[in-house]
């Protein structure tokens, strides 16, 4: 798609563009341009009156709104699991609404690590978020197999090759755990390519999906990924907090959850209050806790949308997003005030939901100065800014206006009004 780079070519880009009709289900403030959704997403109208649902189901039914509510509150889980399942590729009863991002890493290697001989180690990569790490590691050490950790790294110290990751894979890796999107940089990898040659191996292989669900479709099962989690509260959002989500393999609904709790049971008998665990036949097994109701109502309108929407189409307006605002910044940004590079991969195929730039100089500053014109980005450690602009509620004069002002901050050297002092969230 060619592009213009002034406010009358974003203005036709809007004029047809059915997701606009989105952005006004969505709570924002007109002074504020939101481009953080890979963060924290927005909240919708109808996210607030599921809570309202929610609380309202409480209120009238006290405990009873397990069994009375609409859904019932004792099918959340379920319920939210059949409608995230066509977002991931996979089947209803592969896929379970259940814990957190770090704490169903935790579940599921508990549940697949079983160490054999020679096969103990657990591969992750150089760039992965640091609690998918320290998950990893306390995994390990509960095995006693702290040494057992295989890093891949990184080239660049931004992307990584699928071949490196491919050539670490051999007998001695029993499971490896890796991002479909780089939450720094913004990078998808090949899902299939990496499932494919880790099971030659003999691996079995999970995926942390907090940067792609709900932004771009995936194939799970056609794939034949063994596990993969993921957060609700980005690209979902189903706000701060919100419940986490899990995906296993229906070939692997034979194993037992390594960490069982009443919530995994099968339902049907989950109030015979046996002390003799029978784990659900399928997903449902690795829920450990009672689901948190008032998290997890906001997902119902989430999912809803998304799948009115359709994932192909969300994925082609975010791409259409990611490659205009990248084009903006090549036409608009002076280069020799402060020299950038975006990070993130051009090619289509390799690109998440966000744009990563790297700025040789004085990020954090421009990061916090784009934040005071109210535009909403963040900052990662020790040069990047990160831009994600939800095609739900993000339109192309949104990210017009926010170039133009990232423009004007570095062009005219407008950072240096900022303080350097740094915030505890960035
Ligand atoms: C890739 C990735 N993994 C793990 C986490 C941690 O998530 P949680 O706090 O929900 O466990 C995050 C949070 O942003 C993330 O982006």
């Amino acid at each position: 798609m060619k592009y213009k780079p002034d406010i009358q070519f974003a203005r036709d880009l809007n004029k047809d563009n059915e997701m606009l009709a989105y952005k006004e289900k969505f709570y924002q403030d007109d002074d504020r341009i939101y481009l953080v959704g890979n963060s924290l997403g927005l909240l919708s109208k109808s996210a607030e009156k599921e809570i309202m649902r929610a609380l309202d189901e409480w209120r009238e039914h006290g405990v009873e709104g397990w069994t009375k509510g609409e859904p019932a509150w004792f099918w959340y889980g379920e319920k939210l699991g059949d409608m995230t399942a066509p977002l991931i590729g996979a089947e209803p009863e592969e896929t379970i609404v259940t814990g957190s991002t770090t704490l169903n890493i935790h579940q599921l290697l508990a549940s697949f690590y079983q160490p054999e001989g020679r096969r103990k180690k657990i591969l992750v990569d150089e760039l992965n978020f640091p609690s998918d790490i320290y998950a990893v590691k306390s995994q390990l050490a509960q095995h006693g197999n702290e040494s057992e950790l295989v890093v891949v790294e990184s080239r660049d110290g931004r992307t990584l090759e699928e071949e490196d990751i491919i050539a670490a894979f051999n007998d001695e890796i029993a499971i490896a755990l890796l991002p479909t999107v780089l939450y720094q940089s913004g990078q998808l990898l090949d899902v299939k390519k990496l499932t494919e040659a880790a099971h030659e191996h003999g691996i079995l292989i999970g995926f942390d999906l907090a940067h792609s669900v709900g932004i771009l479709p995936h194939d799970l099962s056609g794939a034949g990924v063994d596990f993969a989690l993921w957060c609700n509260y980005k690209y979902l959002n189903a706000g701060p907090g919100a419940v986490g989500g899990l995906y296993v393999n229906k070939k692997h609904f034979d194993r037992k959850p390594g960490l069982a709790g009443w919530w995994g049971h099968d339902k049907e008998t989950q109030f015979e209050m046996s002390h003799e665990f029978t784990p659900a036949e399928d997903a449902g097994a690795m829920q450990i806790s009672t689901l948190p109701i008032l998290s997890s109502a906001p997902l119902f309108s989430s999912l809803d949308m998304i799948n009115e929407i359709g994932i192909e189409k969300v994925r082609e307006e975010s791409l259409n997003r990611t490659s205009y605002l990248a084009y903006l910044m090549a036409e608009k940004l002076d280069t020799e005030t402060v020299n950038y590079s975006i990070v993130t991969p051009e090619d289509d195929s390799r690109r998440g939901g966000h744009i990563a730039v790297k700025f040789e100089r004085e990020a954090y500053r421009i990061s916090k100065a784009l934040k005071e014109a109210g535009v909403i980005v963040d900052f990662r450690e020790p040069d990047t800014i990160r831009f994600a602009p939800s095609p739900l509620y993000i339109s192309f004069e949104d990210l017009y206006n926010a170039v133009e002002i990232l423009a004007d901050i570095i062009n005219q050297e407008r950072f240096e009004e900022v303080t350097k002092e740094r915030g505890s969230v960035t």
